[in-house]
């Protein structure tokens, strides 16, 4: 039997998801939005790719929760984004109705999935899924992590000139300026990138990741960036449905680990057919501890603004 996954909101980011889900063949696809005719116009426009491309799966677009039901992973994307001058903070009031109403229903059509967030403020977002749902923290995980990484990479090895995949380097803590993107674990293939380039290059790489969202938004001047943000969110599903034990940077909520609890921030997890199976806690330095509690800061501010 064929892995089912729906995706909510067929925006940018969701219809974007659903192509990647198509052509790494993750399974029979569910593209959802309350809008009439717009998931169901993308979803048979994707299907009619499948003879060229060689998809076999059903990829359906519905206004109906029912043709969910039974999905093994669930991607929230619907919700509004970000225009030029709004922070991703400035979403948070309408996008909370919003994901309050998709885990609902995704938890009630399909009780036994794994729920990725990507909606932003995605912190707070994926924090009300969590509330909602009812889950387990393993079941209710954030994309931003794998975001935010492959940007930060991307300079990287833009500035090494060295292929990209070769770039290994994680961005931890909240989806916002306050991102806390390692420099001290950042290597090419084993080499340490402080060996490689400068201080002061770093800093302004660092810098660079912590804007990177509104670098886009300021490109695009109507909404903000989809390609990869679909893509990670679709890598997240993958390790899932293939019980591939990925290490990926991802919102999780934590209990202790890093000696943070009740909150969701990114972090190393293991992600598997249990979802977030395991969190791989490693000893940070002192600035980088400061760093992580300045993003709980923001994350508990943005959590209090849920009314959760
Ligand atoms: P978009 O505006 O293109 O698409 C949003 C879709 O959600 C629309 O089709 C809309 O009709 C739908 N929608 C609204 N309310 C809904 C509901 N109650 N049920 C089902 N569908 C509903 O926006 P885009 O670019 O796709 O972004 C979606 C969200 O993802 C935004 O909040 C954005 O900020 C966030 N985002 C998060 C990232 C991350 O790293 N976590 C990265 C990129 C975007
Ligand atoms: C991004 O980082 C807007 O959160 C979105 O591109």
């Amino acid at each position: 039997m064929r892995n089912k996954i729906t995706i909510i909101g067929a925006g940018n980011v969701g219809a974007t998801a659903a192509h990647w889900a198509a052509t790494r063949r993750l399974g029979d696809i569910v593209l959802l939005d309350v809008v009439e005719g717009v998931p169901q116009g993308k979803a048979l426009d994707l299907l009619q790719s499948g003879p060229v491309d060689g998809f076999s799966g059903t990829i359906i677009g519905s206004n109906d929760y029912a043709d969910s039901a039974g999905s093994d992973v669930v991607i929230i994307t619907a919700g509004l984004a970000r225009k030029p001058g709004m922070s991703r903070d400035d979403l948070l009031a309408k996008n909370v109705a919003i994901v309050k109403g998709c885990a609902e229903q995704a938890a009630k059509y399909s009780p036994e999935c794994v729920l990725i967030v990507v909606t932003n403020p995605i912190d707070a977002m994926v924090y009300t899924a969590f509330k909602v749902s009812g889950f387990p923290r393993n079941r209710v995980v954030g994309m931003a992590g794998v975001l935010d990484s492959a940007r930060y990479r991307t300079f990287l090895a833009a500035e090494l000139q060295v292929a990209p995949r070769d770039v290994n380097a994680m961005v931890m803590g909240i989806h916002g300026d306050k991102m806390l993107p390692l420099i001290r674990l950042a290597n090419v293939s084993g080499v340490p990138v402080t060996d490689l380039i400068s201080a002061e290059r770093l800093a302004e790489i660092v810098k660079r990741t912590q804007h990177g969202g509104a670098e886009i938004v300021n490109h695009l001047k109507t909404g903000s960036a989809f390609y990869t943000p679909g893509l990670a969110a679709v890598e997240m599903a993958e390790a899932i449905l293939t019980d591939s034990k990925r290490v990926l940077p991802c919102a999780a909520y934590l209990e202790g680990e890093f000696g943070f609890a009740g909150c969701f921030l990114g972090v190393p997890v293991v992600l598997g057919a249990g979802g977030v199976e395991r969190i791989l806690e490693f000893q940070l330095t002192a600035e980088e501890k400061t760093a992580m509690g300045d993003s709980e800061q923001a994350v508990r501010t943005q959590m209090a603004a849920t009314g959760l």
